[in-house]
């Protein structure tokens, strides 16, 4: 099934793994930014910011899509904002988009802070989930912005009635270039560094982290099941973890990283690292490194984002997720993990992003 799609986010890292999925599969998808200028070929660019409702209706005038995909936040100090700032951005979408009566399913990502907390109560002793996560728990006594965001879709399916469905990454692993959060790259260019300069490529997180059982998702394979969400009657009006498919542990999964790069793995020594402390002075040095091998990308900042890996890496509990509900309602989506990192490792050389 192909129709007329629009990927909200369409530059970040899930937004483009969708949009790119969707124009494979021979879809007309537009995709959303403030600056939708992507390399996507085929993509139809909608310049329109989400939080200024005038011109976001204007932006959408000539659009009239069946299918809509949410791939879109913008931090805030505090999760009190959060929940304002990214709950008006689904409202002002879903507002500007009914009087056109076009929209027959909405898919919203969210991910597994609805479990283990906003930023500011992440993972934090005292409201630790039982693992693997399940669609089914209950939400968590604490404001978060991904509950904003739901409520919002659910109250425009109720008012419009478009079928929807939520779905739930661990971290994404995929290409995306002046992102929020990109953890694969950050360890990618952190690998470049060390590389570079003979420093160590030290674990940064927790033993927790190290030792304990994890999974992350493909971007590829979140893209995979939200298209399939979007065209299945026996997904409509649910939730979705979404995860590759397997599992590891960072102590089997970090020398190979360390591998691909010929660079050695320190393991974890007993005490945290933090990235951002590892990476605080690199700037100027990945400037060097981008101008000797000719790389298009010389801001670390828009590659790297240390305090969202640390946060992931630090974390004191094993995080997985089951995968039931999907793989009940026949969605058969699976990614080695190891090949997550590679295949991002390769696309990130070949696009001249890392050397
Ligand atoms: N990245 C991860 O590892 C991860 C893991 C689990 C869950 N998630 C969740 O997945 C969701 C999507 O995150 P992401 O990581 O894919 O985001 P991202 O890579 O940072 O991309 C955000 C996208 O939204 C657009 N955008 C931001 N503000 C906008 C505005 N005011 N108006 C219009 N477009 C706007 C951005 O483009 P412009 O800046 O040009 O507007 C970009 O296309 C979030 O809820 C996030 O928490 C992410």
């Amino acid at each position: 099934m192909r129709g007329t799609a629009l990927v909200v986010g369409a530059t970040g890292i899930i937004g483009s793994a969708v949009a790119r999925r969707l124009i494979a599969e021979g879809w007309t998808v537009h995709g959303l930014a403030r600056n939708p200028k992507s390399e996507i070929e085929g993509l139809l660019p909608v310049a329109a910011d989400l939080l200024e409702p005038a011109s976001l209706a204007a932006a959408l005038a000539d659009v009239a899509p069946a299918h809509v995909f949410l791939a879109t936040w913008l931090r805030q100090a505090t999760e009190a904002e959060n929940c304002r700032v990214n709950g008006a951005m689904v409202k002002n979408l879903l507002d500007a988009l009914s009087p056109k009566a076009t929209v027959r399913h909405v898919a919203l990502v969210t991910g597994l802070k609805h479990y283990l907390g906003p930023f500011e109560a992440y993972a934090k002793s005292g409201t630790l989930p039982e693992t693997p996560l399940r669609e089914a728990q209950p939400r968590l006594k604490l404001q978060n912005f991904y509950y904003a965001q739901e409520d919002e879709v659910l109250a425009a399916a109720a008012r419009d009635g478009f079928a929807w469905s939520v779905h739930r990454p661990h971290t994404v692993i995929g290409k995306a270039v002046g992102n929020a959060m990109n953890l694969g790259t950050t360890l990618a260019v952190f690998a470049s560094i060390c590389k570079a300069t003979g420093r160590p490529f030290q674990w940064p997180g927790s033993q927790a982290q190290w030792r304990g059982l994890s999974d992350v998702t493909d971007a590829r394979v979140l893209a995979e099941q939200l298209v399939w969400a979007a065209t299945t009657p026996a997904a409509r009006n649910e939730a979705f973890n979404i995860v590759n498919g397997d599992v590891f542990r960072w102590s089997w999964l970090w020398p190979r990283l360390a591998g691909w790069f010929g660079i050695e793995a320190q393991g974890f020594d007993g005490t945290v690292h933090p990235l951002e402390a590892q990476m605080a002075d690199c700037g100027p040095l990945w400037r060097e490194i981008a101008a000797k091998h000719g790389l298009v990308e010389s801001e670390l900042d828009r590659l790297a984002s240390p305090w969202h890996t640390d946060l992931d890496l630090g974390r004191p509990l094993e995080v997985m997720t089951d995968m039931a509900n999907s793989r009940k309602r026949g969605f058969a989506g699976y990614r080695a993990t190891e090949d997550s990192f590679l295949d991002l490792f390769a696309l990130l050389r070949a696009d001249r992003l890392i050397p």
